[in-house]
C-alpha cells in the first residue's frame, strides 16, 4: 500500500512562514486566527490552517512532474489505459465544474469566509488534475473527452435541496473513490508516467478527504431528519450509478492489474468507517450490492432534484 510522504502533507509552511508560525504568538494571531463573523458553522481555526497547508502544497504539473515519461509500449495496453483514464478524466472534470459552482454556496451556508480561501485552493487542485490526466490521455493516443454518460453523478451531487450538503457528502465518496483508484492504479500496472501521475494526484485526495473529515460531523449534526433523508437517498443512487457502470470497466480494469470488486469494497468501507465516525452507522447510509455481471439500470430510482 501506497505510504504518503508525511512530509509533503504538514501544515508546516515552508521558508520564513513557518518559523513565524511557531515561534512568534503575534503572528500565530495575524496568520492563524479565522475572520469569520457570524458564528460559523464548521471548525474555522482548522479549515484556515488547512488553507494555508494547501496552498503550501500547491505544485506546477510541467515542473513537478516528467511529462516526457513514457506511457506503455504496447497499443493494447494504451488503449486500455485510455478507457479507463477517459472516466477518471470525466470524473474530474465534473469535479471540478461542480467545485466551481458550490463554493459560495457552501461558504455562505456553512457561514464560513476560512471556507472560501479553502475551497479555492481545492479548486485549483481540481484544475490541475484536469489538465494532467488531460495530458495523459494525449500521451496515450486519445482524445480528452468529457463522456456525458456520467453527467448524471455530478447533477445527483449538486442539484435539489439541501444541495450543499448532499455535495459534501457525495465528495466523501468522490474522493475516496478517487484515493483509492489512484493507489490501486498506481500499484497496477501501469506506464512510468502514469504512476508519477497517480503519485501526485493523490497527495491532493487525501487533503481534500482531511476537509471533509473537519466539516461532515459539524454538518451532519445540524441536518434535520429530513435533510438526512435526502441526503442518504442522493449517496445510495451515486454508490449504485458507480457499482452500475464500473461493470462495464471490470474487465479493463482486471487487464491491468485492479479488480473492480476489491476496489468497490474498499472505497465502500472507507465511507462506512467516515459515516461511522460522524456518529451515524450502516443503518443511516446502504450501500449497493456488488455486482459483477447482469447489468440492469431499471434498478435505480432517485428522488427528483429539481
Ligand atoms: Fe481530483
Ligand atoms: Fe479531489
Amino acid at each position: 500500500m501506497e505510504t504518503i510522504d508525511q512530509n509533503e502533507i504538514k501544515t508546516a509552511t515552508p521558508g520564513s512562514s513557518s518559523f513565524m508560525f511557531q515561534n512568534s504568538p503575534s503572528m500565530q494571531e495575524l496568520l492563524l486566527k479565522p475572520i469569520s463573523k457570524d458564528n460559523p458553522i464548521v471548525n474555522d481555526a482548522k479549515i484556515r490552517r488547512l488553507y494555508l497547508q494547501a496552498s503550501s502544497q500547491q505544485w506546477y504539473a510541467p515542473q513537478k512532474m516528467n511529462f516526457d515519461l513514457p506511457v506503455d509500449p504496447d497499443p493494447e495496453t494504451c488503449k486500455v489505459w485510455a478507457r479507463i483514464a477517459e472516466v477518471f478524466y470525466t470524473l474530474e472534470k465534473m469535479g471540478l465544474n461542480v467545485i466551481a459552482n458550490m463554493m459560495p454556496k457552501a461558504a455562505g451556508k456553512l457561514k464560513s469566509d476560512e471556507v472560501v480561501n479553502y475551497l479555492a485552493v481545492q479548486c485549483h487542485d481540481e484544475a490541475r488534475h484536469v489538465f494532467v490526466v488531460e495530458n495523459y490521455l494525449k500521451k496515450l493516443g486519445a482524445p480528452p473527452v468529457y463522456n456525458y454518460k456520467y453527467h448524471v453523478l455530478g447533477q445527483a451531487a449538486s442539484m435539489g435541496f439541501y444541495r450543499v450538503e448532499n455535495w459534501m457528502f457525495s465528495t466523501l465518496f468522490s474522493e475516496n473513490f478517487a484515493s483509492v483508484f489512484l493507489r490501486r492504479a498506481k500499484a497496477g500496472r501501469i506506464d512510468p508516467f502514469g504512476a508519477e501521475m497517480c503519485r501526485y494526484l493523490m497527495i491532493d485526495e487525501s487533503r481534500h478527504l482531511h476537509f471533509l473529515h473537519i466539516v461532515l460531523p459539524d454538518v451532519m449534526d445540524r441536518l434535520s431528519l429530513m435533510g438526512k433523508t435526502y441526503v442518504k437517498a442522493a449517496q445510495f443512487f451515486i454508490m449504485k450509478f458507480s457499482e452500475l457502470v464500473s461493470r462495464g470497466l471490470a474487465s479493463d480494469a482486471a487487464y491491468v492489474g485492479i479488480n473492480r470488486r476489491d476496489m468497490l469494497e474498499e472505497i465502500f468501507e472507507n465511507v462506512e468507517k467516515a459515516y461511522e465516525g460522524f456518529g451515524v452507522t450502516r443503518q443511516f447510509l446502504r450501500f449497493p450490492k456488488i455486482t459483477d455481471s447482469g447489468v440492469s439500470t431499471a434498478t435505480v430510482s432517485y428522488p427528483s432534484v429539481n
